[in-house]
């Protein structure tokens, strides 16, 4: 298991923590940034790009991205195709978001949770198998959007 991580200059520390605990968990974390050597120059569409990128390019099997809410980041990774990224606040929604939606990104809100709530979301959504059955057709429409802009069949 090898998963990108990315935060913006809002959660260095919450990234930090993530790459500890993920190291400890035995999975090899690839960390994009930001570094504190950067100063703040990579605002989050640049760190959520680059997971996003990682993750869509089959690089990693996953991501992971910290900033202050968590949005910025999701937004921006889920630019590119192929990404399904959520944002969570707490577990429940992290371990849907693989079951039902296959998420291959998970954003956390530093400025929102704690670190040790962060750690529990990332093991949602990491222990969580997609379940696939019904949620495929689901899962296959998201990536015809994602691929074509929209639906050629919205019965
Ligand atoms: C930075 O101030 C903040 O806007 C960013 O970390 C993130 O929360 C954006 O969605």
């Amino acid at each position: 298991m090898k998963l990108a991580i990315g935060s913006d200059h809002a959660a260095p520390e919450m990234k930090q923590a993530l790459i500890s605990h993920l190291e400890g968990r035995g999975v090899a974390v690839v960390d994009t940034g930001a570094f504190p050597e950067d100063e703040g120059r990579f605002e989050y569409p640049v760190i959520g790009c680059r997971v996003g990128k990682l993750v869509a390019g089959g690089e990693v099997d996953g991501g992971v991205l910290v900033c202050g809410t968590g949005v910025g980041m999701s937004l921006a990774a889920n630019k590119v195709r192929g990404v399904r990224a959520c944002v969570c606040s707490e577990p429940f929604t992290a371990r849907l978001s693989k079951e039902h939606n296959n998420a291959n990104i998970i954003a956390v809100g530093a400025r929102v949770v704690g670190i040790e709530m962060a750690k529990s979301i990332v093991d949602a959504w990491l222990d969580a198998q997609f379940m696939g059955g019904r949620h495929d057709r689901r899962v296959d429409m998201i990536m015809e959007i994602d691929s074509t802009g929209g639906l050629q069949d919205e019965s």
